[in-house]
């Protein structure tokens, strides 16, 4: 599908953190509600996009460990939008070949959720032509310390030496480890911060900022981005020279 490649220096993985939704609404004087739900519809056409331009993996910060915070209806309603979008898509997802899966803490989902998130990972499991990744309840620091205990356990159950714990044993037992590495990072609504999202993973992530609000990201935003992309040099420590010759 991958028609309209605009270079071939693209983005196999894109993590993004979509904000903005509540300037959004406030801006057309509607509740914040309003504003996730528009950002839905910009989901729905960010995957698209994403497809159309040969990406594999698209990461989608939905809910942090800090959003708990807001108020009790905001968390409801987002909750509540979250149900109601899994029971809607999952059918597309599948008919469309993309397998879709979480990463976050589940436990603190009602269980009729943890249900549906279960059954939609497991439905669209074998999928291949594209993998949506939705970060729900989840944190940064959380993920390395949920990957820390895992290796503890097995460090107290004798069958891992503390001593064999190296970056590379610790990467391949973290989320996502499985998938091809975050390439682009994506923030909307002007905030150049992490926020908490995927720490780990983002270590050599390039890094795009647009002032534009989630529920207006486009296709022109997105195309924006990959040009950025494509016209960064990806050292991974080595120098400029050692890039061209090899
Ligand atoms: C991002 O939009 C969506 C979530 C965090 C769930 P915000 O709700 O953070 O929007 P702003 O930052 O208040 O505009
Ligand atoms: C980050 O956005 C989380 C999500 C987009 C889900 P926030 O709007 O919660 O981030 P902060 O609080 O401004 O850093
Ligand atoms: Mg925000």
């Amino acid at each position: 599908m991958a028609t309209k490649n605009i270079s071939s220096n693209q983005p196999r993985h894109i993590a993004i953190i979509m904000d903005g939704n509540g300037r959004w609404a406030k801006r057309k004087l509607l509740p914040r509600y309003a504003g996730h739900q528009a950002g839905l519809e910009t989901v729905r056409r960010t995957i698209k996009l994403c497809m159309e331009q040969g990406v594999e993996v698209l990461t989608l910060f939905a809910f942090s460990s800090e959003n708990w915070k807001r108020p009790p209806q905001e968390v409801n309603l987002l909750m509540k939008l979250f149900m109601t979008a899994l029971q809607r898509e999952v059918k597309k997802l599948h008919k469309n070949n993309i397998r879709l899966r979480l990463i976050g803490s589940r436990e603190a989902f009602s269980e009729k959720l943890q249900t549906l998130i279960a059954d939609a990972e497991d439905l669209t499991k074998n999928n291949t032509k594209f993998t949506l990744v939705i970060a729900a309840n989840y944190g940064g620091r959380w993920d390395i310390v949920d990957t820390a205990k895992r290796l503890a356990l097995q460090v107290q159950q004798n069958s891992l030496k503390a001593e064999d714990i190296d970056e590379e044993l610790f990467n391949s037992q973290i989320n996502l480890s499985d998938l091809t590495e975050p390439d682009l990072f994506i923030r909307t609504a002007g905030e150049q911060r992490i926020s908490n999202f995927l720490l780990w993973q983002l270590a050599y992530t390039e890094m795009y900022f647009t002032n534009t609000l989630w529920p207006d990201f486009n296709e022109e935003i997105f195309m924006e981005a990959l040009k950025s992309f494509s016209s960064r040099e990806r050292r991974f420590g080595r120098t400029s020279e050692q890039i061209k010759n090899a």
